[in-house]
């Protein structure tokens, strides 16, 4: 499903990238491990085409994502793509059914329809009652929920998430990860997950352990 070939990043004269080559499969859960600085962060960003490489490319379904045009790229990553990442990024002003539609109704889907699947969503989440609560009245595990839904809103093939446990205790970073896995199994949702949480590294399908710009295993 997604296949990166030869990437390579600099930031000026350092190279974070150096040459990387990974395939993922529709419905696998990948996580990325590696120390602090590893380049972890940055390979994620350039598969969910959120950064570009200066050099190699990554290829969606055979297509070549890392040359489309900013209008088509906004376009692909808004349909094919949902990110969840260490700080929630909700939107403080908007209760969370209003942030988990937004990325639909940048989509432009009714909005009728995309209420319905927003409650639908949040409810599968055990959010029911948080519904029209703002992010500041909810809990951390709560609000890495909403995004969660936040995420799935438009159905996208692949969700991306940066260390989603990071900010959470162990009962909600083990209840997210479950979530995860069941969110496979009901939806044949393909994750690839940056993590420091050995246990959610280990639950994965395939651990890719990145080293100084490469990948050393996986
Ligand atoms: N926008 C940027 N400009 C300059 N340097 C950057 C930029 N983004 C990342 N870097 C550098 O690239 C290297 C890799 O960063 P990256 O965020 O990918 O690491 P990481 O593996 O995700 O680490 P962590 O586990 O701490 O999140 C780091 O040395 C970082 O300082
Ligand atoms: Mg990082």
């Amino acid at each position: 499903m997604l296949q990166a070939i030869n990437l390579r990043k600099s930031y000026n004269s350092l190279e974070v990238l150096k040459g990387i080559d990974l395939t993922i499969q529709r419905a696998e859960i990948v996580s990325i491990v590696g120390s602090s600085g590893a380049g972890k962060s940055t390979l994620l960003h350039i598969l969910g085409t959120l950064d570009e490489p200066d050099a190699g490319e990554v290829l969606f379904d055979g297509q070549n994502i890392t040359n489309l045009g900013r209008t088509a790229l906004a376009r692909f990553r808004n349909r094919h793509i949902g990110f969840v990442f260490q700080f929630h990024n909700l939107l403080p002003e908007f209760t969370a059914i209003e942030n988990v539609c937004l990325p639909a109704y940048l989509a432009d889907r009714s909005e009728n329809e995309v209420r319905v699947r927003a409650r639908e969503l949040l409810g599968l989440l055990n959010l029911d009652h948080r519904v029209d609560h703002k992010p500041s009245e909810m809990s951390g595990g709560e609000q890495q929920r909403v995004s969660v839904a936040r995420a799935l809103i438009n159905s996208p093939e692949i969700i991306f998430a940066d260390e989603p446990s990071g900010n959470l205790d162990s009962k909600n970073a083990q209840e997210l990860h479950e979530l995860f896995f069941w969110l496979r199994k009901e939806f044949g949702q393909t994750f690839v997950i940056v993590t420091h949480n050995d246990t959610l590294a280990q639950m994965a399908d395939r651990t890719i352990v990145m080293r100084d710009g490469h990948i050393i295993e996986g």
